[in-house]
């Protein structure tokens, strides 16, 4: 039985992983930490929450003394550290909270581990402490270049791709220097359930529900490499379970797109989805579909984003060839799963965005 430490664990991919490991490890245990910033949300974690499968901590990573009593008291013997501020527009306009969570907190784990597992000149066995990183610390490729590998040079571009690469420095140089039993995981774009619709997929069926602008940066010809976010959880599972201590692997879709058709396939799954639903056209009457129009209409060019990557492309040879991972989800089948979601999961989604759930939160779950 594994006793786990879910950092980041009320986000989108820590959440998701949260459900996933619930349902296949039932015996296993799970402590939640999550800041509960303006991405988390405890609506994620039901039903666990409720029916006390999972514990809930609402804490910061950077509290050193909290880590490391839930460490020592819960007898974690895993971390998987998704915790982080993860968007790349509010990196460009607020760097500091970037450093402060994804460098300054990485550190503070990593530390508050080595106080726990390091003992004698040894490390607990058993113990794993699992760093959720990003392929956007390789910085952009050009059309013809080859995809990232796990030996690309890092060229971070953004505030958000530097502080993540700041903190894979940190967990490879605790390998090297202490040897301790970590991994790292660099994976391109997720997309599915409990997105923060700040991000290009919710926000489109978002916006496009209620008949807004669906901007498109720049010349929308960008490219991402997608894998539907349950993929990413079992990647993740693997590496846990039967990878080398020590290693990375990079983590893909084997789906790369440009922006605009990522927008333009939401768009018509959408409409596929409206057509002859008088249902959805009373819930959502401003959607363009909801009046037998194309969602595509709401398409606009906005001003591109400073310092743009133009591509990411993940090489995921190591993990296909060592662990025998491939995504089970195509770009279509994930992108229809992921509407369906939106369309079934409103009240979520609202309180997300109104944040209406947070006072209640504060008294439900803060443990301290
Ligand atoms: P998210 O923004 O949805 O969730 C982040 C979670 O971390 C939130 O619940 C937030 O409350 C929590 N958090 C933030 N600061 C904290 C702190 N100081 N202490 C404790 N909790 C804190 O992010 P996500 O998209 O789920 O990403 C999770 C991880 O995966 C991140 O490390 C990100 O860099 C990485 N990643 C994301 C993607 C993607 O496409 N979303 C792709 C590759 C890697
Ligand atoms: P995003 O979901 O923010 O992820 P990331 O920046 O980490 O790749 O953006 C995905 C791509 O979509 C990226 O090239 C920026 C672009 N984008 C838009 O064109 N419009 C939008 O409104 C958003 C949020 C992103």
């Amino acid at each position: 039985m594994r006793k786990l430490l879910v950092t980041g664990g009320a986000g989108f991919i820590g959440g998701n992983f949260v459900h996933y490991w619930c349902r296949h490890y039932p015996g296993d245990r799970i402590v939640v930490l999550d800041a509960l910033t303006y991405a988390g949300n405890v609506a994620t974690l039901e039903p666990m929450l409720s029916h006390k499968a999972i514990a809930f901590v609402q804490g910061d990573i950077n509290d050193r003394a909290l880590v490391e009593r839930l460490l020592h008291e819960h007898d974690i013997d895993t971390v998987v550290h998704f915790a982080a501020e993860s968007h790349v527009d509010r990196s460009i306009v607020d760097p500091d909270a970037f450093v402060r969570t994804n460098v300054l907190g990485t550190q503070a784990l990593l530390s508050a581990c080595r106080t726990a597992w390091y003992h004698e000149g040894k490390w607990r066995e058993g113990t794993r402490f699992h760093h959720v990183s990003t392929d956007e610390v390789y910085g952009s490729l050009a059309p013809d270049e080859p995809a990232f590998s796990e030996t690309t040079p890092y060229a971070p571009s953004s505030p958000y791709a530097a502080s993540k690469a700041g903190a894979d420095h940190l967990v490879r140089a605790f390998v090297h220097t202490y040897g301790m039993p970590a991994t790292i995981s660099n994976c391109s774009n997720n997309y599915g359930p409990f997105h923060f619709p700040e991000k290009l997929i919710p926000l489109t069926i978002v916006n496009a529900l209620h008949g807004k602008p669906l901007p498109i940066y720049g010349d929308g010809l960008q490219v991402r490499d997608w894998l539907y976010v349950e993929d990413h959880c079992v990647a993740i599972d693997r590496i846990i379970s039967t990878g080398q201590p020590g290693t990375t692997f990079n983590v893909g879709g084997r789906a790369e797109h440009v922006n605009i058709d990522i927008v333009r396939r939401l768009c018509r799954e959408l409409d596929h989805q409206f057509a002859g639903s008088s249902a959805l056209a009373a819930r959502f009457p401003d959607c363009p579909a909801a009046k037998g129009a194309a969602c595509e209409s709401l398409i606009t060019y906005v001003k591109d984003r400073a310092g743009h990557d133009r591509r990411y492309a993940i090489d995921p040879s190591r993990i296909a060839g060592t662990l025998g991972f491939e995504p089970a989800e195509t770009l279509a089948t994930g992108l229809a799963r992921t509407v369906d979601w939106y369309l079934s999961n409103e009240p979520w989604w609202r309180a997300v965005m109104d944040g209406s759930y947070r006072e209640w939160v504060q008294k439900q779950y803060s443990e301290r």
